[in-house]
């Protein structure tokens, strides 16, 4: 009965434990022992009050769309492409009671457009504690993975974080910072995972989230945009699919991509290839006043503008696109 009563979200070991401390005590310390187990459960049966208390991993939790829609337009900037496929990726895998395979996102572009930037606004939405908590999990290479002879461990190792933490949290996020400077072949040890099985060795994968940010094909998404903007194109006019495809081949045939040859890109299991746009000179001056925003001081253009100015501008002639997008914003506004 107490087995049974275990409310969603609470480890069942601490369930288990109940019963246990009863096994060998005679009849009537068994009956209050039940009894006081009973009502401790009864406690916790109270979903909302315990999960006040421990990080619940509430795999049905839904997405507040809305909530989303604000985080990406108030805190991500010059990023249209990005918003409208994050926003609807991600609705359309949480609304979907049965996905057959986990959310998988590939995030691209130069450092300081805002990947590492809206991997924390997603895991956010997702499980309220961010990247503190704990069924949110960034791996970052030159950290987890940096020795070329390790491979092999690495993806060992790999695989067992992975299943251990899907095991304990269906509803997991898995983030790959810096895809880029990952060994080749390193990812490729999590393919059976992204796959369309319904289990792999008793496991489901398909309600995890899997992220991976990387530098690579910077340079693709700054040509097209920089081709865009002297055909006297808009920005916003760019479309996703003048750049995914664009990206995926390039990613693959890359050395330095962290996915070059990956089975990941040959077997499809990317679903969205995500482009980040460079940012231009209004875009940094967003980055400030949303900065001062969030330290509560007044925003003071002659300072916006000033941070801004001291940011360099390429390519040479035109000087349009930010070389460290927001990337040092927080860093200058400190000098000041
Ligand atoms: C969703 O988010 C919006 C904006 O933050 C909020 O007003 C609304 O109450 C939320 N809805 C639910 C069901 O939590
Ligand atoms: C979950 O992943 C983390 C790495 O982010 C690892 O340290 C931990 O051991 C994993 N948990 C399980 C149960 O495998």
């Amino acid at each position: 009965m107490l087995l049974r009563a275990r409310p969603f979200g609470v480890p069942a070991a601490l369930c288990l434990l109940l019963p246990q401390v009863v096994v060998g005590f005679e009849p009537v310390s068994v009956y209050l022992a039940v009894g006081a187990a009973s009502a401790l459960t009864g406690l916790l049966l109270n979903k909302d009050l315990y999960c006040r208390f421990t990080e619940c991993c509430l795999e049905e939790r839904p997405l507040n769309a809305t909530a989303l829609r604000l985080d990406l337009e108030e805190k991500l900037f010059g990023q249209h492409l990005a918003t409208e496929v994050i926003l609807k990726a991600l609705t359309g895998f949480k609304n979907n009671k049965n996905p057959k395979k986990p959310l998988t996102l590939s995030l691209h572009g130069w450092a300081g457009t805002g990947k590492n930037y809206i991997s924390q606004i997603v895991a956010e939405n997702l499980h309220p504690k961010g990247l503190k908590s704990n069924f949110v999990h960034l791996f970052v290479p030159t950290l987890h993975f940096p020795h070329e002879h390790q491979i092999k461990q690495y993806q060992d190792q790999l695989q067992k974080w992975i299943r251990g933490n899907v095991s304990a949290c269906a509803s997991s996020v898995f983030i790959f910072d810096e895809m880029d400077k990952l060994y080749p072949g390193v990812i490729d040890a999590i393919k059976p995972f992204l796959d369309y099985y319904e289990l792999v060795d008793g496991v489901s994968y398909r309600k995890a989230i899997f992220i991976f940010l990387s530098n690579a094909g910077g340079d693709l998404i700054t040509k097209a945009t920089l081709d865009a903007w002297r055909a006297g194109k808009k920005r916003e006019d760019i479309q996703l699919k003048d750049l995914e495809a664009v990206l995926s081949l390039g990613v693959f045939n890359n050395k330095h991509s962290g996915l070059w040859r990956s089975g990941l890109i040959d077997r499809n299991l990317i679903d969205y290839f995500i482009p980040f746009l460079p940012l231009e000179y209004r875009h940094v001056k967003m980055c400030v006043r949303a900065e001062m925003r969030s330290r509560g001081t007044p925003i003071d253009e002659a300072m916006v503008t000033q941070v801004a100015d001291e940011m360099t501008f390429f390519p040479k002639d035109e000087k349009i696109y930010s070389d460290k997008g927001c990337k040092t914003v927080q860093a200058r506004l400190d000098f000041y």
